[in-house]
């Protein structure tokens, strides 16, 4: 049996076509940069779905399904509604995908028409899901959905109740972009484990929630804004860290398994975004404690931030609670973790690795009435 790598680190697992982590980051072999720059979410969901770009006549086809699927069944709704207060939004997300797949007709069907069907539904009744939770445990209304409006621009609307500046509609979409996908990251290789069992893709999905929760992965984004909003000046950055490092403490939002000797492009692309964003007193202070404590941390530790650094500010920004963070990643990570299953169920075979046996060797079973 082959050496162990602690954490599967290093190791390759499997084909993709989707994404890759080589050379910056590139989606079905377009740049990150150029996507962020020029591209809405929507055309991006479709690429890694599809695995091209859409032209005019598709893209407007595929805004016209993703509206239609934006119902959420009102069964849904209520549960949303019932839901104890204190239910994170990312876990009543995950709880609300997975009753999503009672009200699909398809649910259990794994052929491709079927998952590229489902996937698509999905995509429109995530940002319904997160922003109805959201209303409701606030005593609001829920806000209708607009097919008018960009895929951003809808979600941020059905928040906040409000139709978001060009600005942050634009900033939310550069986010939704880096987000989207990546590689064999922990809660997409969970998507596929589940999806290679012949499993479903609501299943796959829930289960790459599940995944993504935790705070070594996408939960990171609401611990930076903790984080950051501790630190009270540029000038204790530096105490910060370094009481954090003699404490074995990892601060969000910094270092990556594959990003280590080059930046994560998404943590360098969105920063420029948050510099954009920043007008107020509070946050232009806020960029400056974030440019301090990246400098520190490179100094003392040589690790970079990851792309969970910069979107903690720019949800802030965009008046989003931190609650909503991890959330938002998912919402974006929905393409990604579809477009995995759909590959993997194209041409699958079980997933099952070995494991290293490290228990007692082999050994004399004793009965019960002979142990005392
Ligand atoms: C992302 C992450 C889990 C990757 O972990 P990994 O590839 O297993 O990295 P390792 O555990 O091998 O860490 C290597 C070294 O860097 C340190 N390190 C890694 N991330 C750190 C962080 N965020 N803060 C402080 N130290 C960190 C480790 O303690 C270790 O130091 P050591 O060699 O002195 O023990 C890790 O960097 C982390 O916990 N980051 C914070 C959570 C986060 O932002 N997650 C989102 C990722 S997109």
């Amino acid at each position: 049996m082959n050496k162990t790598a602690s954490g599967l680190d290093g190791l390759i697992a499997g084909e993709t076509a989707i994404s890759t982590l080589d050379h910056g980051l590139h989606y079905r072999g377009y740049a990150l940069e150029d996507l962020v720059r020029d591209a809405t979410f929507t055309e991006v969901a479709y690429l890694l779905l599809h695995g091209e770009l859409p032209t005019q006549e598709a893209l407007a086809d595929f805004r016209a399904i993703l509206a239609e699927a934006a119902e959420v069944p009102p069964a849904v709704v209520q549960l949303l509604q019932e839901l104890p207060l204190h239910i994170a939004p990312i876990d009543a997300l995950r709880t609300a995908i997975s009753a999503l797949a009672h009200f699909d007709e398809q649910a259990n069907e794994t052929g491709d028409t079927a998952n590229l069907g489902k996937a698509i539904r999905l995509l429109g009744q995530v940002p319904v899901l997160i922003a109805a939770r959201h209303r409701l445990t606030r005593g609001e209304e829920m806000a209708d959905s607009d097919p008018e409006l960009s895929f951003a621009s809808n979600f941020l609307s059905m928040l906040t109740g409000q139709i978001p500046t060009a600005r942050d509609e634009r900033a939310l979409e550069q986010s939704l972009i880096c987000y989207a996908d990546l590689e064999f990251n922990a809660s997409t290789f969970t998507a596929r484990i589940v999806a290679s069992t012949g499993s479903d893709l609501h299943s796959a999905i829930t289960a790459g929630v599940a995944a993504l929760k935790g705070p070594l992965h996408g939960g990171a984004n609401e611990d930076v804004l903790d984080l950051l909003l501790s630190v009270e000046s540029p000038s204790q950055a530096e105490k910060f860290v370094r009481d954090a490092i003699a404490k074995k403490r990892r601060l969000a939002g910094f270092g990556h398994r594959i990003y280590r000797d080059h930046p994560d492009p998404r943590a360098v692309v969105l920063k420029d975004t948050c510099r954009d964003l920043a007008t107020s007193s509070e946050q232009l202070r806020l960029e400056e404690i974030a440019d301090s404590l990246e400098a520190v941390m490179w100094s003392l530790k040589q690790l970079r931030p990851n792309v969970d650094w910069p979107t903690a500010r720019l949800y802030r920004m965009l008046g989003l609670d931190a609650e909503l963070f991890t959330p938002m990643f998912a919402a974006a990570r929905v393409a990604g973790w579809s477009a995995h299953v759909l590959e993997q169920q194209r041409d699958n075979r079980l997933i099952t690795p070995r494991a290293t046996y490290v228990g007692p060797a082999p050994r004399a079973f004793v009965p019960l009435r002979e142990r005392g």
